[in-house]
């Protein structure tokens, strides 16, 4: 938690009402609103029903709306509904045939655009080619892809026919991706030879093959996409390119009538131990949750052209990507690559060319561009901008302020969203035609969602505490793929369950303030937010140890301007090894090969002992303040060895 970013947030006091305008044409009004937030709270179950009967098609209409088993959820028991033809098949039919669902633009400037009847046929074609591959309902499929049409395709082919997919963002290292195949004993890869980042090329394809080199038993086939054209190696009876597999596959394949309940997809996000967790999400929940939260707060109309920066490897992209917008028939813009030093503007430009109306993206982001200054956005024509929107992490006042002034011109509502991946959708955010907004604030909870901010015993705590939902949603997590155990007692049982009320733990601390405004103020347990991304401290300190020159290390975040929190890991080296440059920059290099880019530490520091308490815990508090460059305070009575942290502060 950062002292400074806590500071500036109690002294805001802007309030900026939604523009007459905007409010004049948003989808949710500020009547309408009333009438949903006292449905929601008299009859919770009742107003899921309604919007799941208006909003989804089933195949079969459910028995129960929720069977409720703490911690074990429920949602539409005995419905039957198909993601894939929630997002594609019924907008043939209701006038969105011709519609562009996707229109993307590759970082050399190639584009394509595909109708909902052109993804549709694409993701039959999809579906055929797994099924010939031997995909079943209930298989998984790993899915480590750039950012191009054909992700968005093999998810809703998966969908499609019944399989899990686990997307692997395509920044982790081979490590990383092995790790998850054989956690979700994935039989099929679908990957590309490799994809544009940064005026670069990714080999994610020679990423599977060392991920795959070292034994994922479970893995059959590997479907590569030819993106990029460089020269891959092709394992015969294993490797297929997509390219001479599709011309022989059919153009139609049905939906499969899925259970409500149905896993659709595993993603692995980070925890305080060192495995990564499988978050669990299922159809009929998700499919709601996603589709309602994305058409009220981002206020989809018609001819909308919505652009989310994510990639699709993240949460983010699963439901404001592919899931949500396509299941309200929106036109989606996606980019393949990112801003870089030869087009620091990209995304400015993009906006301008593509008449993006809905601009969704990261804190991390809107710093960066703010430090290179107002000029770059100013050289482009952003008036087709009409919301904006952040998720990630808190966002300062600070480049709130910058996002609405310089990107939306004062025009543009902003929904700060805070969300998880465990949470499948957005839960707290402003809705844009109502709430008035405060700089550095989600504001307040989705409708029909019980969010609040509690002590350790539950009770509540508006002035500081943790943040907690109170009751379940249908985009909630179902479990941690293959340990129940885990899922139980990461998220249900740490904040314990008093007189048959649950709580679910979100790992970040809030206040409440006189508005029943939500601030979220960070993560309290030992995860790290690196860009928007978490990162557990143990993932990292085992990378870290498991080099041979690494007796033990200790890995805090320390605060970023540009990224929020940047990575320090303090290391106890082996015998015989040495500290120096060589040894730091390869210890950094090492980290990077385990886990990805996105964990290179910032800061390496030597040392020959750590802060530990008597009963060998070591004391992150004191080293998050050293990291930080600020003085120790508080409590160091527990501490061992007192001149360990002298020592450490001197740079030993
Ligand atoms: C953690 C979840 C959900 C998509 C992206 C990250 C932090 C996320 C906000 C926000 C303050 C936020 C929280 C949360 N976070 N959005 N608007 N304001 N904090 O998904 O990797 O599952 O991370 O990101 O700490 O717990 P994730």
């Amino acid at each position: 938690m950062s002292q400074p970013a806590l500071e500036s947030i109690l002294q805001e006091k802007r309030l900026f009402p939604p523009p007459p305008s905007f409010v004049q044409r948003a989808r949710i009004t500020p009547e309408r609103y009333q009438q949903i937030c006292q449905e929601a709270e008299a009859d919770p179950l009742g107003f899921w029903e309604r919007l799941a009967q208006q909003e989804l098609h089933w195949f079969q209409p459910w028995q129960q709306v929720l069977h409720w088993d703490p911690p074990q959820a429920q949602w539409f028991v005995g419905g039957q509904l198909n993601l894939s033809y929630n997002c594609l098949d019924r907008h043939l039919d209701n006038g969105r045939r011709h519609k562009p669902a996707l229109i993307w633009e590759g970082e050399p400037g190639d584009t394509r655009t595909l109708t909902y009847e052109q993804l549709h046929r694409e993701v039959c074609r999809w579906a055929n080619g797994l099924k010939s591959l031997g995909i079943q309902k209930g298989d998984r499929v790993g899915i480590y892809m750039p950012m191009i049409p054909e992700a968005v395709m093999a998810m809703l082919a998966c969908a499609r026919i019944g399989a899990a997919h686990t997307v692997v963002f395509g920044g982790f290292s081979a490590e990383a991706l092995k790790e998850r195949l054989r956690d979700a004993e994935a039989k099929v890869v679908i990957t590309a030879d490799g994809g544009w980042r940064k005026d670069a090329i990714v080999p994610l394809k020679s990423q599977v093959d060392l991920a795959l080199a070292e034994g994922v038993p479970s893995v059959e086939k590997v479907l590569v996409v030819q993106r990029t054209g460089q020269a891959v190696s092709m394992i015969p009876d294993r490797d297929i390119w997509w390219h001479e597999l599709a011309p022989s596959l059919e153009e139609a394949c049905p939906a499969e009538p899925m259970d409500a309940e149905a896993m659709l997809f595993i993603l692995y996000t980070s925890g305080t131990t060192g495995k990564p967790k499988g978050v669990v999400h299922t159809s009929g929940g998700y499919n709601l949750y996603t589709h309602v939260t994305c058409q009220w707060i981002f206020d989809l109309q018609e001819e909308d052209i919505y652009w989310c920066t994510a990639d699709v490897g993240w949460i983010t992209g699963h439901s404001y990507i592919v899931y949500g917008p396509l299941s309200n028939g929106a036109t989606v813009f996606m980019y393949e690559g990112a801003p870089r030093p030869a087009k620091p503007d990209c995304f400015w430009e993009l906006i301008a060319r593509h008449r993006i109306s809905i601009f969704y993206t990261a804190p991390t982001a809107i710093r960066a561009f703010m430090k290179s200054g107002d000029a770059l956005p100013r050289r482009h024509d952003l008036s087709s901008l009409r919301l904006l929107g952040t998720v990630g992490e808190p966002i300062n006042p600070e480049a709130w302020m910058w996002y609405y002034t310089v990107i939306g011109s004062g025009r543009c509502p902003i929904v700060d969203t805070w969300w998880q991946t465990e949470t499948g959708g957005i839960m707290i955010s402003p809705l844009p035609g109502v709430t008035p907004t405060k700089p550095g604030s989600a504001t307040r909870p989705f409708p029909g969602i019980a969010a609040d901010v509690v002590d350790m015993e539950g009770n509540p705590a508006p002035e500081g505490g943790y943040l907690v939902i109170r009751r379940p949603w249908p985009g909630m997590m179902r479990t941690l793929y293959k340990d129940p155990q885990r899922f139980r007692s990461s998220y249900w049982e740490r904040i314990p369950p008093k007189d048959g009320q649950y709580f679910y733990f979100a790992g970040d601390g809030a206040r409440r303030d006189e508005d029943g405004y939500f601030w979220v103020m960070g993560r309290v347990d030992d995860v790290i937010n690196v860009a928007g991304h978490r990162l557990g401290t143990m993932e990292l300190e085992s990378a870290l140890v498991s080099h041979p020159a690494v007796a033990e290390a200790a890995v805090v975040g320390r605060p970023d301007e540009i990224k929020g929190e940047a990575i320090v890991a303090f290391v106890i080296l082996a015998e015989g090894y040495g500290p120096g440059e060589a040894l730091r920059q390869a210890l950094m290099q090492h980290v990077v090969e385990e886990i990805g880019a996105i964990a290179r530490p910032s800061e390496i520091r030597f040392t020959e002992a750590l802060p530990k308490t008597r009963s060998g815990k070591i004391m992150r508090r004191l080293l998050r303040q050293l990291a930080a460059g600020s003085g120790i305070s508080g409590d160091t009575s527990t501490l061992e060895d007192l001149g360990v942290l002298e020592r450490l502060r001197q740079g030993v």
